[in-house]
């Protein structure tokens, strides 16, 4: 996601300076270019050695030394964002105040690119008025600010004033000011996760698929700009960016409503839950008790969503679907796109180690109405959501 990206990363004197490592690190991991600049206090918290070797720049420091003078113009006009994490009280105070007596502080006040500040302090300084009233014209000037969380603090108090997680500094920057614009402007339907069908208020028909396939894929359409839309099953799943809309589901029924109704404004619908095929007949409206006899359950056919979305399909519209075959696999799969009228069936594969129900990884083929096959290699959720995103990124372009 950050490939190629400018970020220049502010580090101010407070003890969260030890977490500004890991978002340095995770930062140059998805690939972006680091720049560090320490305020001279800040360097007490950490030695700027770990960021220059993390970074592999040199960590900037000061305005000038000796024979040299650090450009701060350009630092500013270089990045795509800078982030200031940590951001102490001193120097918050400083960058509403336009005060200038460090590098940091110049490149803030000279720089073209958004700004965006993590701020970590104690409870009772995070809640001064003279703290909130900075925060409150770095907002004016058009600065971003990340919430402060609540914690376990540096005095041993528990309260707000903890600087975000990294995974959260990242998370934030990406979906603010990284996604791509391959999906912009278009509307995108994602189903997750088993349905449960209930047999009386306790107990349920259902299955093990847990939702990371279709929260990845979730995330990786978003990631490319699309609007999207998770009807989800019961699942544990937590979503990562705060724009994807999540729509909370139990049954094969309400997840057919909720599909049916968003259907018309959508252009891409990835139906990825495993939907129950049956439910039961009848559902008891007390809990079944035992008896000494056999209980047999009368199942009927649930609605399928898939075939009912194909049927409806208009064609600016792209469907796809997934199968989970144990036999005849690339066959049934076929089969089950043409009958569908999907434009893409997931193949997932029950015989390879680490796929499928509750793995982080999964081994897939897609089918395309182009009748050809893709087969992708074992890899993450992710992974496999990216690739399955760009197909349909090059299917809806061709
Ligand atoms: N599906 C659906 N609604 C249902 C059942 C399935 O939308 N009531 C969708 C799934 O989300 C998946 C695809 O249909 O995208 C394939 O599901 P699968 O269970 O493999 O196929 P079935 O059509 O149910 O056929 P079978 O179980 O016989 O393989």
């Amino acid at each position: 996601m950050l490939k190629g990206k400018k970020i220049l990363l502010g580090i101010s004197a407070s003890i969260a300076a030890y977490k500004s490592i890991l978002v340095a690190r995770q930062l140059v991991k998805e690939g972006a270019e680091v720049k560090v600049i320490m305020t001279p206090a800040s360097k007490d918290f950490v030695s700027p050695l770990v960021f220059s070797t993390l970074t592999k720049n040199k960590v900037l420091s000061q305005i000038a030394s000796e024979d040299s003078w650090a450009n701060h113009v350009m630092l500013g006009r270089w990045a795509d964002v800078m982030l200031i994490a940590p951001l102490s009280c001193n120097t918050l105070s400083k960058m509403a105040n336009g005060q200038c007596d460090n590098l940091l502080l110049a490149v803030y006040l000279s720089s073209t690119c958004p700004v965006v500040v993590a701020p970590a302090m104690d409870e009772d300084m995070w809640r001064h008025p003279a703290t909130q009233n900075n925060i409150s014209l770095l907002k004016s000037f058009g600065n971003t600010i990340i919430d402060v969380e609540k914690g376990e603090l540096a005095s041993g108090l528990f309260g707000d004033g903890r600087m975000a997680e990294p995974g959260s500094i990242i998370t934030f920057l990406t979906e603010k000011f990284f996604r791509t614009k391959e999906l912009k402007n278009k509307k995108a339907l994602v189903t997750a996760g088993p349905t449960y069908e209930p047999i009386d208020p306790v107990r349920f028909v259902g299955n093990h698929s847990s939702g990371k396939m279709g929260f990845a894929l979730a995330e990786a359409l978003y990631e490319k700009g699309a609007d999207v839309t998770i009807v989800a099953g019961p699942v544990q799943q937590i979503k990562k960016y705060e724009g994807i809309k999540i729509i909370q589901t139990n049954t094969a029924e309400e997840m057919y409503n909720a599909c049916l109704q968003l259907h018309p404004d959508m252009d891409i619908e990835i139906m990825a839950a495993a939907v129950a095929d049956y439910k039961p007949a009848d559902i008891a409206s007390e809990k079944i008790k035992k008896n000494d006899s056999e209980l047999l359950l009368k199942l009927i056919k649930t609605k399928d969503i898939l075939a009912t979305l194909g049927a409806k399909k208009k064609n600016n519209q792209l469907l796809v679907g997934f199968a989970l075959e144990t036999n005849n696999e690339k066959k049934n799969a076929s089969i089950k796109l043409k009958n569908k009228n999907a434009d893409m069936i997931v193949l997932n594969s029950l015989k390879d180690k680490n796929a499928g129900f509750g793995f982080d990884t999964n081994k897939v083929s897609v089918y395309t109405s182009d009748d050809t096959w893709i087969e992708m290699e074992l890899a993450t959720k992710k992974e496999i959501a990216n690739r399955i995103v760009e197909l349909i990124i090059e299917k809806s372009h061709a």
